[in-house]
């Protein structure tokens, strides 16, 4: 369960500037979660104002989205209120949650509002209900040193509680510990995030887990999503430079899951299928990790070789 930090005698409002201004003197440490609390007040003090938010929106739409365009990466759901910034260790960003009767959400289906898609975070963040009732959320916690990965694993989630993240309430969300299934909001709700700007993130994943919250899914990284279609092309080209550089992410690449993206892109190229058999055996079955012995043995069965 995320950590609950009640401000609620914290009655001072603050403008976006000042928060911000505030978040970079405190020299916080995001990646401490006892660090991190220690700014959870200025969080609160920008909570308490109840304008800044539409001043950011009017500001956005004045000059079309402009500095959305810039630093907003995510989905229409985000809107960046501080993006990130060279030599800054966070940053700023508010989140839409549309309740279970909006058109949107029912044209755009749940999960595009990761909605019923459980997961946990590879990042601790705080977070405050600003508008609306909030999200509602199954809280789980697990251990995640003792979870390899790969999908369909077993991961022992033990529910915790239910509980919806109502306007000015704070919580810090613990980094491979805390597990999350969102459910629809009641009414349309914001939150306000305080984001840590994640350098090595992606070498530690974070698992989306089945609607049950039984089984890991699959993983999910913020930062080498791309390198599938890549490593494909290169291993298209057919070149032997091609060939061995692939065979090498294949076999070295420090991420787990970039070697099995890899070895599928190894066999998308080989014809027979003996000749796809021997890749997958020899850099999947025969790899030193567990995770890319699990995630060959299932490819092997999507290709009708298991
Ligand atoms: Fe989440």
């Amino acid at each position: 369960m995320p950590v609950n930090i009640n401000l609620d005698h914290i009655t001072e409002s603050i403008e976006l500037d000042e928060c911000y201004e505030g978040l970079l003197d405190s020299k916080f440490n995001p990646y401490d979660q006892d660090s991190f609390q220690t700014v959870a007040p200025l969080l609160k003090k920008l909570n308490n104002n109840r304008t800044f938010l539409a001043d950011v929106l009017i500001n956005e739409l004045e000059e079309h989205c402009a500095s959305q365009t810039l630093t907003n990466r995510y989905t229409p759901q985000v809107i960046m209120l501080k993006g990130a910034q060279k030599d800054v260790s966070f940053f700023m960003r508010a989140n839409i949650w549309l309740p279970k009767n909006d058109p949107l959400l029912r044209a755009s289906g749940e999960k595009s509002f990761f909605y019923r898609v459980p997961h946990d975070h590879n990042f601790n963040f705080l977070t405050t209900g600003y508008i609306g009732s909030g999200y509602h959320s199954d809280y789980y916690e697990y251990e995640y040193d003792k979870v390899i990965g790969y999908p369909g694993e077993q991961a022992n989630l033990r529910f915790v509680e239910h509980k919806q993240l109502g306007e000015g309430q704070v919580m810090l969300y613990r980094a491979y510990k805390d597990v999350h299934n969102q459910l629809p909001a009641d009414d349309l709700s914001v939150t306000l995030n305080i984001m840590p700007t994640m350098m090595f993130a992606h070498l530690r994943p974070q698992y989306i887990f089945n609607e049950q919250c039984s089984q890991v899914e699959r993983t999910t990284v913020t930062t080498n999503g791309s390198i599938e279609p890549v490593l494909y092309l290169i291993a298209q080209s057919g070149s032997e430079r091609g060939r061995e550089f692939v065979e090498h992410i294949a076999q070295r690449s420090v991420i787990e899951e970039d070697r099995f993206r890899a070895i599928k892109a190894l066999t998308s190229v080989k014809v027979t299928d003996s000749d796809r058999v021997d890749v997958l055996e020899k850099f999947g079955l025969a790899s030193s990790s567990k995770m890319v012995r699990e995630m060959t043995k299932g490819h092997q069965a999507a290709l009708g070789y298991a």
